[in-house]
């Protein structure tokens, strides 16, 4: 099993493009089996996710390459319903094709997601919506059987909390279907403004997205394009907290600052200096971070859950007390016990967690227990004295490309062994 081992204490500061976006990519490879022709997705991250979504499009009868950061997917026939069992496990997210197969194929066979690190993953509205729409689910022995046997039709929906899976789920199954959809209460993330926007390209018709209101108008085909998957919000976030908690300075380059407000303003809080232009964000650290009050995760643009962690890694260095509070996933403070061992005082209650800032994080074989948990650390390994051995990486390589040749290229001292 690989590791990352970080020699801690240097200044990180340089300039970083920052990658496309996994949670963007996703949906979006999903969305290319409505499409009846080739279209090609460019700045794709090369993440195992990505793969695994690729490996289920040749389940289902495309025809992809990969080159470099680009996909190229031809849906002209698409053959077949059915995601394998090990394809769902690999990757709780592959739930996003559930709407896109029924869409186009007019059934799917998939495994029951179940749970994952960050608790139970319940997918009680993607099934909700889908069933008002007109499909027909059966659930047995964990496997999901589904079919519309007359088609899929538009329907009002009202999500009782505004999840991103099932947003995404429900355009993607309205896309072709029968009439007029209508989601409210639908998640806001741009991830979701990015999927609209690409079946904008493909000739659907779709308003709202970005607002808690959208509609999707059914259309008889979707025809390919070439698209550029949006930059990664959540690994900018990273990039940038490891120069704030090392206190250096960087410059991301090819990154949306909108997309990242509310983060930002915790950076900035905590004494980081931050000014954003039309594609970068450059960020100069301070020596001195300082506590930032409560932080609430929250849908968007509220603060994001998959930053908490790294929030966690970051006030562990303020002169000072500070509160964070997850309110999205029941089990997602992982990573506090692990940065406890590197010297952090940090006491979790329930779904809140109280940082008290220490003086120094110290070095020690440590092992990542999801992904953004994993992340947080690596930073926390990047501002410590002497070594930290981060372990179980796998979950790590899932987001980031490559992360500690981006981090090296900034100054640390960090090595895959
Ligand atoms: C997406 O997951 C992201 N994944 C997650 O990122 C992210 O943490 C999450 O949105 C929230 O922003 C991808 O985009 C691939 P949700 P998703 O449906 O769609 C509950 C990362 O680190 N819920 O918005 O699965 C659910 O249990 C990953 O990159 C139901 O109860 O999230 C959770 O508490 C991790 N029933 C909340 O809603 C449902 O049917 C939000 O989940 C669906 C969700």
């Amino acid at each position: 099993m690989q590791k990352l081992v970080i020699n801690g204490e240097k200044r990180l500061c340089g300039e970083l493009k920052v990658q496309g976006a996994k949670n963007s990519a996703l949906p979006l490879l999903a969305a290319c089996m409505l499409v009846n022709g080739e279209t090609r997705l460019t700045n794709c991250p090369r993440l195992s996710d990505v793969f695994a979504a690729v490996r289920i499009l040749g389940c289902l009868g495309c025809k992809c390459s990969v080159s470099g950061d680009s996909v190229t997917v031809s849906a002209q026939q698409p053959c077949g319903c059915c995601v394998p069992e090990e394809l769902m496990r690999e990757m709780r997210s592959s739930i996003v094709f559930l709407g896109a197969v029924l869409g186009r194929v007019g059934e799917c066979m998939l495994s029951f997601p179940g749970g994952c690190e960050l608790g139970p993953r319940p997918i009680d509205m993607h099934l909700f919506a889908l069933r008002k729409m007109g499909a027909v689910i059966t659930e047995q022995h964990g496997e999901l059987m589904c079919s519309c046997p007359v088609g899929l039709h538009g329907a009002d929906i009202t999500l009782p909390f505004p999840s991103v899976g099932a947003t995404e789920n429900i355009i993607l199954a309205a896309a072709l279907a029968d009439g007029d959809t209508i989601i409210k209460n639908a998640a806001r993330e741009p991830e979701i403004t990015d999927l609209a926007n690409f079946l904008l390209r493909c000739g659907a018709r779709i308003s709202g997205a970005g607002s808690d209101t959208i509609t999707v108008r059914g259309v008889q085909s979707l025809h390919g394009c070439e698209y550029s998957v949006m930059p990664d919000r959540i690994a900018a976030c990273t990039y940038l907290t490891a120069a704030a908690i090392t206190g250096g300075e960087i410059t991301l380059t090819g990154a949306e600052a909108s997309d990242l407000d509310s983060f930002l303003k915790v950076l900035e809080l905590s004494g980081c200096s931050v000014y954003t232009y039309s594609d970068r964000i450059f960020l100069s650290g301070t020596p001195t971070l300082r506590p930032v009050g409560m932080v609430r995760t929250m849908p968007y643009p509220g603060f994001p859950t998959d930053a908490q962690a790294l929030a966690t890694a970051l006030l562990t260095q303020a002169r000072g007390t500070s509160v964070i509070v997850e309110t999205i996933f029941e089990n997602r403070f992982h990573h506090v016990s692990e940065l406890v061992r590197m010297g952090a005082n940090i006491r979790v209650e329930g779904k809140v967690a109280i940082i008290e800032g220490v003086k120094d994080l110290y070095g020690a074989n440590v092992m990542a227990a999801d992904l953004r948990g994993g992340a947080a650390l690596v930073l926390a390994g990047l501002a410590a004295q002497g070594t930290t051995t981060v372990s179980n990486i796998r979950l790590i390589d899932r987001g980031y490309e490559e992360i500690e040749k981006a981090l090296a290229s900034l100054g640390a001292d960090i090595e895959r062994k």
